[in-house]
């Protein structure tokens, strides 16, 4: 990823791409508060929550039409969607009316996942056809990401109103410790950062949260969910105020991601020498954690290995279970910033789905159990059809 972003921005400082890959001495802190204030506050989440259920309703109107034909492979329709939402939320822009964007980070998104686990080293950009193809498509990212910020210079200039995303937060921030503002080169990196963090992995959690409300042993709770949103929301959009009220919504989504974690591992780096279970971790080494062991352990769950949300209902298990019982987003904090974004962007794609349909896995899958297969994300490795039949 370091390579990619000293092509998206070479003029930038060796140690400053994007946010994910800075370590504290090439001034992650400072990048993380501005990324914090960006997208943490329930104001920040709130201000992207129209455009989550104006592309939920994209996305319901793609599948009503598409249902008539039989069953649905669900996992490029929701990519799309989580796609649609953090191009709206990085840089204010909608992905249709940008093609060459879209596909520059589509391209990206692919080569990250096919080259996710080489040694930089192995990457030749001269010869691989797939790094040459990336390296043009991300000369069209930085001409439109440079264009946008000038617009953007020009539009504070004449003391216009900026469109609210992700790029404008950063661009327009001053830090509160150091009182300076970031290059222009840093607001692309950190703004391609969060495309690359937030689209997959808000993909991979929704197609497993539907993969198992269409499981015919999981029918009652799909009928538990459908009540519990219409008795929320009737027909209304889904707002982050009383997004908070609808327990069993997060208590799917969280199950979800304890049993499907859509980043598999955490990784750190020891601080200082220590024994773990009697095994000597000295001081620098990268530790990595891998998060499903620890989703799975029968210490913290009554049921590990079922999809149960139940195990997430009643708040007084959730106060006594151990803190790193349930990591998907991390913790700590260089845990994953994007959390309330996209537990926020999962409720409203699953509040219009599951208010539209009632689902069911296609027959043909007769129980067998989906393949999967953890790189940068868990991802589905064959298709995941699902039957959407419109609710009367
Ligand atoms: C279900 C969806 C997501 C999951 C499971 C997830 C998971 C994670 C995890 C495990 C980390 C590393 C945390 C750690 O080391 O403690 C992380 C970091 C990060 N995530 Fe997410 N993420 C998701 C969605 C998002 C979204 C939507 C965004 C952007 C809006 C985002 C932006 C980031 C960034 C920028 C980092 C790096 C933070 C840092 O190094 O300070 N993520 N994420």
């Amino acid at each position: 990823m370091q390579q990619v972003y000293r092509r998206l921005a070479p003029n930038a400082p060796e140690t400053s791409h994007g946010i994910a890959m800075r370590t504290v001495d090439g001034g992650w802190e400072k990048h993380r508060r501005l990324a914090n204030r960006a997208l943490l506050p329930p104001k920040a989440v709130n201000a992207f929550t129209d455009d989550m259920n104006a592309y939920a309703k994209v996305l319901v109107n793609g599948l009503a039409s598409e249902s008539t034909k039989g069953a649905i492979d669900i996992r490029k329709p929701l990519n799309d969607y989580t796609f649609s939402v953090i191009l709206k939320i990085a840089f204010g822009t909608r992905g249709e009316s940008v093609p060459e964007i879209a596909d520059a980070v589509r391209t990206l998104f692919n080569v990250a996942r096919t080259h996710f686990l080489l040694p930089s080293a192995a990457l030749d950009w001269e010869k691989d056809p797939l790094l040459r193809d990336l390296h043009e498509k991300l000369q069209s990212i930085r001409r439109f990401s440079m264009d946008m910020l000038k617009e953007r210079r020009e539009m504070m200039k004449r003391c216009e109103v900026l469109p609210r995303d992700f790029a404008t937060a950063i661009f327009t921030a001053r830090d509160e410790k150091d009182g300076e503002m970031l290059m222009e080169e840093d607001v692309l990196t950190d703004s391609i950062d969060i495309m690359a963090a937030g689209t997959d992995t808000t993909a991979s959690l929704l197609t497993f949260a539907l993969y198992e409300l269409a499981k015919p042993e999981n029918k009652m709770l799909q009928m538990q969910l459908y009540k519990e949103i219409t008795d929320t929301i009737a027909t209304a959009d889904l707002q982050y105020d009383t997004s908070g009220s609808m327990r069993l919504m997060t208590a799917v989504l969280k199950e979800t991601a304890r049993l499907y974690p859509p980043a598999p591992i955490n990784g750190r780096a020891a601080t200082e020498d220590f024994e773990f279970h009697g095994v000597h971790i000295p001081r620098g080494a990268s530790v990595v954690i891998l998060n499903e062991p620890i989703h799975r352990n029968s210490a913290h769950y009554a049921h590990p290995n079922m999809y149960f949300p139940y195990h997430f209902i009643d708040q007084n298990i959730n106060k006594a279970r151990h803190p790193f019982a349930w990591i998907p987003f991390g913790a700590g904090g260089r845990s994953c910033v994007g959390q309330r974004i996209s537990m926020m962007e999962a409720k409203v794609a699953l509040a219009h789905l599951i208010r539209a349909f009632e689902i069911e896995l296609a027959s043909h899958r007769n129980g067998r159990k989906l393949e999967t297969e953890a790189g940068f994300t868990i991802a589905a490795v064959e298709p995941v059809e699902i039957v959407f039949k419109a609710r009367k």
